[in-house]
C-alpha cells in the first residue's frame, strides 16, 4: 500500500479511538469495511517457494519465522483475528489453565494414535482445519497441504475459499477428507458445491455457521488486504455461465442461515454433515436433535466473533450436552501435543491445528506442513506415554486434574 494512504488509515484509526474514548461516535474517516466486504485488489502476490522439512522445537516459533518471508498483507491475514483479538489469544491461554494428571506406572510403551471418525480411519486425531487461500503461504497453494495430509494419513478439510479447486485438491489427497461449505444464498450453487464434493470423494461436508456476518479484522482493514483473486478461486460456480452472475453467487453468503439450510445439505449430500462453529451447548444439542452427524467446536481461530470464549473452555459443557450422541471435533489455539491430549480428554475425537500449517507451508511447502503434523503427532505420543495411556480412545477426564478430587 502506498505510504500516504497507510498513514491516513493509521491516523484515522487513532482519531476514531480518541473519539470513542470521549463517547462521540460521529467521526467516520474510513469506510466501515469488514474483512469480507472490502474491495478485493487483484494484486500480484508471491507466496513462498520453500520446500524442506522443518526442525521444529515448538510451533509458536514458526509464526515469527513465517513473518520474515511472507508479504505483510498475507502474513497479517493468516495470523490475525477479529476485533481486539481477545478470542484468538484466549484460545491458547485456555489450555494453560487445565493440567494433566498422569499415571506413570501404566507401563505404556507402544502408543496407538489411529482414529476412526464418521466411518474413516486416520493415523492420528490431529487434522488440518479448513483454511482459505493456501496460496497466501506457498506458491503450490493447497497442493502442499494436501500432500502433507496424504503423506501422514491425516485428515484435511478443504475450504470453499481454496485457491485450487476441490477436485484438484482431492487428486493430491486421495484418502478420506472433508469439504467445508460457506453456505451461499444461491441454492443452485449450494447444490453444485455438494454434488462436486460428493463426486470428488469428500467423505463429509462441514457447513460453517459462525461467519454469516464478518466481524471486522482490523489488520486487514488497515492493510486494505483480501486474498487476491490472482491466486485463484477454485470453487467458483461451474453451472453459472455468466461470469458476473457466477462471481455474485460465489460471494453471496446466506445471511439468514438456519437449520433448514443444514437439513437441505444433509439431504443433498447423503453422507455425514458436520456443523462447524458450534460454541454453545444449545446449538450442540439442536445439532443432535436435527440429525447432524458431528459437532465441530470452533470460533474460527478467533477470526469470526471476537468476545466468544475459547473453544477449549466451551468443550466440556458441549461434551456434557452431546453425551456421545455424535462425535465432537475442536480447533483453535492448539499448538502442542499436550493441548491435543487435553482436548481429547474433554471429549473431542479429532483436534485441528490451523495457522501453524500455513506457517509450515510458508517455511517448507508440503514438507514443512508435514513436519508440523509430525511434530504434533510425536508430541502427543510422548504426552500419552508420560500420562500412561496407550490409546486415544482411553484418554478421558480421569487424566486431567479436577479441582477437589483426591
Ligand atoms: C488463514 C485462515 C483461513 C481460514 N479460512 C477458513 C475458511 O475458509 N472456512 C472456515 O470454516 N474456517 C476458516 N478458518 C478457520 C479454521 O478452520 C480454524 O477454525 C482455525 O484456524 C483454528 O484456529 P488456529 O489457527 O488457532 O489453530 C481459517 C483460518 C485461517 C488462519
Amino acid at each position: 500500500m502506498e505510504a500516504t494512504r497507510r498513514k491516513l488509515i493509521l491516523s484515522a484509526g487513532a482519531a476514531l479511538a480518541s473519539t470513542a474514548a470521549f463517547g462521540q461516535a460521529t467521526l467516520t474517516p474510513i469506510p466501515s469495511q469488514t474483512g469480507e466486504e472490502m474491495a478485493r485488489p487483484d494484486i500480484a502476490y508471491q507466496g513462498s517457494t520453500a520446500n524442506q522439512p522443518l526442525h521444529i522445537v515448538n510451533l509458536l516459533q514458526l509464526e515469527p519465522e513465517a513473518q520474515k518471508i511472507l508479504p505483510s498483507g498475507g502474513f497479517d491475514y493468516i495470523a490475525g483475528g477479529s476485533g481486539a483479538n481477545w478470542t484468538r489469544a484466549e484460545n491458547m491461554t485456555a489450555y494453560t489453565r487445565v493440567q494433566i494428571d498422569p499415571y506413570p506406572l501404566a507401563g505404556v510403551t507402544k502408543v496407538d494414535l489411529s482414529t476412526t471418525l464418521l466411518g474413516s480411519t486416520f493415523s492420528m486425531p490431529i487434522f488440518i482445519p479448513p483454511m482459505g487461500s493456501h496460496g497466501l503461504a506457498h506458491v503450490s497453494k493447497e497442493e502442499a497441504s494436501a500432500r502433507a495430509a496424504f503423506a501422514t494419513k491425516a485428515l484435511m478439510a478443504t475450504s470453499t475459499q481454496s485457491n485450487l479447486s476441490m477436485e484438484e485438491i482431492a487428486a493430491f489427497n486421495p484418502g478420506p477428507k472433508w469439504f467445508q461449505i460457506y453456505v451461499p444464498s444461491d441454492r443452485g450453487y449450494l447444490r453444485e458445491l455438494i454434488q462436486r464434493a460428493n463426486a470428488a470423494g469428500y467423505t463429509a461436508v462441514a457447513p460453517t455457521i459462525d461467519n454469516s456476518y464478518a466481524y471486522p479484522r482490523e489488520e486487514n482493514i488497515r492493510n486494505a488486504f483480501r486474498p487476491p483473486s490472482s491466486l485463484g478461486k477454485g470453487n467458483m460456480p461451474r453451472t453459472i455461465a455468466d461470469p458476473k452472475a457466477a462471481a455474485a453467487a460465489f460471494e453471496g453468503r446466506k445471511r439468514d442461515l438456519n437449520w433448514n439450510d443444514l437439513e437441505f445439505i444433509k439431504k443433498e449430500f447423503g453422507g455425514p454433515v458436520i456443523v462447524k462453529g458450534v460454541m454453545s451447548p444449545r446449538v450442540a444439542n439442536d445439532a443432535c436433535v436435527r440429525g447432524m452427524d458431528a459437532v465441530y467446536v470452533s470460533n474460527h481461530g478467533g477470526r469470526a466473533f471476537d468476545g466468544v470464549e475459547a473453544t477449549f473452555s466451551a468443550l466440556p459443557r458441549i461434551s456434557d450436552v452431546v453425551r456421545g450422541r455424535v462425535p465432537s471435533i475442536v480447533d483453535g489455539g492448539v499448538r502442542r501435543g499436550t493441548d491435543v491430549f487435553k482436548a481429547l480428554a474433554l471429549g473431542a475425537s479429532m483436534v485441528g491445528c490451523g495457522r501453524p500449517i500455513m506457517y509450515g507451508m510458508a517455511l517448507g511447502g508440503a514438507a514443512g506442513a508435514q513436519s508440523v503434523l509430525e511434530y504434533l503427532r510425536d508430541n502427543l505420543t510422548l504426552a500419552m506415554r508420560l500420562a500412561g495411556t496407550a490409546s486415544v480412545k482411553d484418554i478421558s477426564r480421569d487424566y486431567l486434574v479436577q479441582p477437589g478430587r483426591g
